[in-house]
């Protein structure tokens, strides 16, 4: 069996009330609960306390985050690297065991998991679900990556009588710095990989997003793995940039905006020591190519999901839907009923479609981007918000008529889609538009005729291509996820070559 015996976390399922029900009245009593996060080993001098507040209501304080001070950072660095080798040398099955045991702790911990996903990033019950799936599943499949990988030297060939293999190590110290929208899974991916390859973790989570991570951490603790092995430094940038500037880490693998990854390549090529390897997952400017032959209400879901699930805050959202121009009156008639039939409010609500954006910089942003397009005479259309959204950073989902990809200088991060229309010769064109802004993260095509979905493979430049369905979710093992260009370096999460970025390879050759 080439793909093994592991299965994907199975979630937990909304649909059945004996499932349903005491959940919600765990998430209701854990509604009260106050969360900290700071440094796994705190120091003498305490850094900055920021208080945590929800993004569907800032007068509601989840928690408080202490920062990392410099002296904490450069101490917990220290201890991680001194205890590398050791973490190295313990084997990938030992490994695989303990990431298999706090995948097991993430699903015994999943209402504190998604009560913090509602409350400290907004994100809708659906949405918390899957996030804790993921997370599992980064867990489990990384510890079967290790497995794979460590378990014993690759013999080579040795033609002239020498013995020869190859076999896998860490690298050392990894930082991993992570962003806000997938405060869970994403935190603990690259930190799982990094840590299934034999390297010790330095973990920065962003700053709106600490508290999650911190009950991570802690769980990953219980779970076995030594606190030394695995640290948590809370922070902002300044953290970042003080972890990423120090010489003793062998590696960063950071998830954000494309900007932070080119400040962080800049912030390694300049510092002393070895060179750095740098894994880096970053934004996009997702397309979806609609042709005539494509089934509208399939369209009309698949369209809806990809641009406003989480509120339009995933990297592999669609931001610019191509339609064909014969069909796109009425195709727009179509998505704009599902758009209107969209709940927007409280993520607590069991059928909130549309929750907050993360942040009040986030919402100006895109309210800005928006009277920018109605200033240029674009057509808009805009959802209005209920009442009960006022305390918080909510969005009205929107979409806006553009004529080209082209007309968009920058990742657009929320409810907001973006519409342009093209005449069925120029198929080739529309590709070489969507490539020539230099992301390449998701691609969505609809159409049944193989020709187009020929061409579109051909040419488009693209980590994640999703024909005739929605173009975001990426599952574990199945759709390996990430992008090219302004989209990341690769490799690609949840595939097979992930791990690999995070070892060294030494090569022994013994004549006899
Ligand atoms: P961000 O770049 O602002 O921040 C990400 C992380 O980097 C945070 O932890 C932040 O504190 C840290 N940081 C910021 N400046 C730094 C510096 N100079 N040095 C070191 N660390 C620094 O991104 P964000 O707003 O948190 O996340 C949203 C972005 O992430 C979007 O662009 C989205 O497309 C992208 N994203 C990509 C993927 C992917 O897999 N490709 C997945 C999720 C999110
Ligand atoms: N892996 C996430 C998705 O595919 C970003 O939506």
């Amino acid at each position: 069996d080439i793909f093994g015996t592991r299965a994907n976390s199975a979630g937990v399922d909304l649909a059945d009330p004996l499932v349903r029900e005491p959940l919600l009245e765990e998430l209701a009593r854990l509604e009260t609960r106050h969360w900290d996060a700071g440094p796994t080993f705190p120091g003498a001098e305490s850094g900055e306390v920021a208080p945590i507040t929800s993004p569907q209501d800032l007068t509601h304080e989840v928690g408080t985050r202490r920062d990392a001070t410099a002296e904490e950072i450069d101490a917990a660095i220290a201890r991680a690297q001194a205890i590398q080798p050791g973490w190295n040398a313990l084997g990938g099955e030992k490994r695989a065991l303990l990431l298999e045991a706090a995948a097991d702790a993430f699903e015994a911990h999943t209402p504190e998991f998604l009560s913090l996903c509602q409350r400290e990033a907004g994100k809708t019950l659906v949405d918390g679900v899957l996030e804790v799936r993921e997370a599992v599943d980064f867990l489990r499949y990384y510890a079967g990556e290790a497995r794979r990988l460590f378990a014993a030297p690759i013999p080579l060939p040795g033609p002239t009588g020498e013995e020869n293999r190859l076999s896998l190590a860490g690298r050392g110290v990894f930082a991993t710095i992570s962003p806000w929208n997938f405060p869970l899974a994403i935190f603990i991916g690259p930190a799982a990989a990094a840590l299934a390859a034999g390297n010790t973790v330095i973990a920065k989570p962003a700053e709106q997003t600490p508290l999650i991570a911190a009950l991570a951490a802690r769980l990953c603790h219980e779970a076995g793995i030594p606190e030394e092995v695995f640290q948590l430094l809370p922070g902002g940038s300044e953290v970042g940039q003080l972890i990423t500037s120090d010489p003793r880490i062998a590696g960063v693998a950071f998830t954000g905006s494309t900007q932070t990854a080119q400040a962080i390549n800049r912030s390694l090529a300049a510092r002393e020591g070895p060179i750095a390897t740098l894994v880096a997952e970053t934004g996009g400017q997702n397309a979806m190519i609609v042709d005539s032959s494509a089934l509208p209400e399939q369209v009309t879901r698949d369209v809806v999901n990809s641009a406003f699930q989480s509120a339009g805050q995933r990297c592999s959202a669609l931001r610019v839907l191509y339609l064909q121009d014969d069909i796109a009156d009425e195709m727009l008639r179509m998505i704009k009923g599902g758009f209107e039939a969209l709940e927007i409010g409280d993520p607590a609500e069991l059928d909130t479609d549309v929750g907050p954006v993360i942040d009040e910089d986030a919402r100006s942003q895109l309210e800005r981007h928006i009277a920018r397009r109605k200033k240029e005479g674009r057509p808009v259309w805009r959802r209005k918000l209920p009442k009960g959204t006022g305390k918080g950073c909510f969005v009205a989902p929107t979409i806006i008529e553009i004529a080209s990809i082209k007309d968009l200088r920058r990742e657009n991060f929320g409810p907001v889609l973006h519409v342009a229309r093209f005449p069925a010769h120029e198929l080739e064109r529309v590709i070489r538009d969507i490539n020539s802004v230099g992301f390449g993260l998701t691609l969505g095509l609809h159409s049944r005729i193989a020709e187009t979905r020929r061409t579109v493979e051909r040419l488009a430049r693209i980590g994640n291509l999703y024909v005739n369905r929605n173009q975001i979710g990426a599952v574990v093992e199945s759709q390996p996820f990430g992008g090219e260009g302004l989209s990341g370096t690769g490799p690609k999460a949840g595939g097979p070559h992930y791990v690999l970025r995070f070892a060294t390879e030494r090569v022994v050759c013994i004549d006899t």
